[in-house]
């Protein structure tokens, strides 16, 4: 990939949303340490926000969080604000604008759908009229240069059967409230650059995994049952497949995407990483009896329980046209980042237990209400 300053060619003034989560956290770190730019960090700090991995990084640079002049502010704004997001981005008065704030759990998404709305739809569509007011108020090179990049999930495609992948022109077809709200805000980010000309770029990519991942998903969630001892929860009959993707893999992707992606178009982002869901609970418990021997063999923890309601079959990305167009290439293996995430989690225990308490998630089951 190429370096980070010449992809930006310039761009100084970023606005990073969900930077204060899992894969916006990696983007504004990757930011802060290979680049000059001033990130603007704009999360409404909910219960999967952390900053500490921010804050450890500019501690590393010898960079202070706090002044005017700060390579990172932080703008506590809730996207469903309008008028917040609109000063928001006043104040930031970005050359680059990536788009992560989103509620993102799915299980989530089936208890508490509100939530999924008011953040991914009326909080896209917030930030995609306070952004197309300071778009239009620009002129000559900031103009030319400026993009707004909306980061998606494979989920709006829907399931898939044993054969065949996602790629740019399948149908959307979401089934979760959550893949629903994601839907509805790739349109409206379409619906912007065809109506009002607002130069985007869209990227849909698979399942992240990795450190400083708040601990709800599924790695994060089998490393800590493993390590506690408590059964290891496996929905339904554990042959649902996901494609899964080393997160500073998509942190490269993102990059190129945002800066060198043609307006207008979306890129499928996905690492050959398929594995149905026993697969990776049985590799984590592997890695877990490496690392953790005094709990082996991990693996008679884990426990068939109730299926996800609306619990989609497979995804799989077929990644061409970013490889192609961008050059865009994973590079780490699954097994490879699963080992990293692994060793992370066991070394992060402290962290674990802080963001669950002041989340007040104590790693129960969530999601099962949407069944009556
Ligand atoms: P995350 O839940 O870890 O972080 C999301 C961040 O967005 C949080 O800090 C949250 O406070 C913030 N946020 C949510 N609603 C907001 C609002 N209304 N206003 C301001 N901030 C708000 O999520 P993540 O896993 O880092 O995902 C980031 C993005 O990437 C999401 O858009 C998600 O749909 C997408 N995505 C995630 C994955 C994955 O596997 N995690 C894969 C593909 C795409
Ligand atoms: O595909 C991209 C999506 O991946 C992102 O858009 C979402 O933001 C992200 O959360 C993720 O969604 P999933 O629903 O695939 O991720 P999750 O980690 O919740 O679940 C992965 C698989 O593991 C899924 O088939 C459900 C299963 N699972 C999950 C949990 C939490 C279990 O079997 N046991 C569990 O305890």
């Amino acid at each position: 990939m190429r370096d980070l300053p010449t992809l930006l060619a310039g761009r100084r003034r970023l606005l990073v949303t969900g930077g204060a989560g899992f894969i916006g956290g990696a983007v504004v770190r990757r930011l802060l340490r290979e680049s000059d730019a001033i990130v603007f960090n704009l999360d409404k700090l909910g219960y999967a926000s952390d900053l500490s991995s921010i804050e450890e990084a500019l501690a590393a640079a010898g960079s202070s969080d706090g002044g005017a002049e700060s390579r990172h502010q932080v703008l506590a704004v809730d996207l469903a604000d309008a008028e917040a997001t609109a000063a928001a981005v006043r104040q930031a008065d970005p050359d680059l604008v990536m788009h992560l704030a989103a509620e993102s759990h799915v299980d989530r998404s089936i208890e508490g759908p509100e939530a999924f709305i008011a953040s991914n739809v009326q909080g896209t569509f917030s930030l995609l009229q306070a952004v197309r007011a300071h778009w239009e108020g620009l002129a000559g090179e900031r103009r030319e240069r400026f993009r707004l990049h909306h980061i998606s999930t494979d989920e709006v495609f829907g399931s898939l059967g044993a054969e065949g992948r996602f790629h740019e022109d399948t149908p959307y077809d979401p089934r979760s409230p959550y893949s629903a709200s994601k839907a509805a805000s790739d349109h409206l980010v379409r619906a912007w650059h065809h109506t009002y000309g607002l130069p985007v770029v869209l990227t849909n990519c698979s399942n992240n995994f990795g450190p400083w991942q708040f601990p709800e998903k599924l790695i994060p969630v089998v490393i800590l049952k493993a390590l506690a001892g408590e059964p290891i929860p496996l929905y339904g009959d554990g042959l649902n497949v996901r494609d899964w993707l080393y997160v500073e893999d998509h942190v490269d992707a993102l990059l190129l995407a945002a800066t060198r992606g043609e307006l207008g178009r979306s890129y499928c982002v996905g690492g050959h990483g398929e594995r149905n869901n026993r697969e990776v609970v049985e590799a984590i418990c592997a890695r877990m009896d490496v690392l953790h021997p005094q709990g082996a063999p991990h693996a008679r923890l884990i426990t068939a329980v109730t299926d996800r309601p609306g619990h989609d079959r497979r995804y799989a990305i077929d990644p061409a046209r970013i490889t192609a167009e961008l050059g865009w290439q994973p590079r780490h293996s699954f097994e490879a980042g699963l080992a990293e995430t692994v060793a992370w989690y066991l070394d992060h225990a402290p962290w674990c237990a802080a963001v669950r308490d002041r989340a007040q998630y104590a790693g129960e089951r969530i999601g099962l209400a949407g069944r009556s």
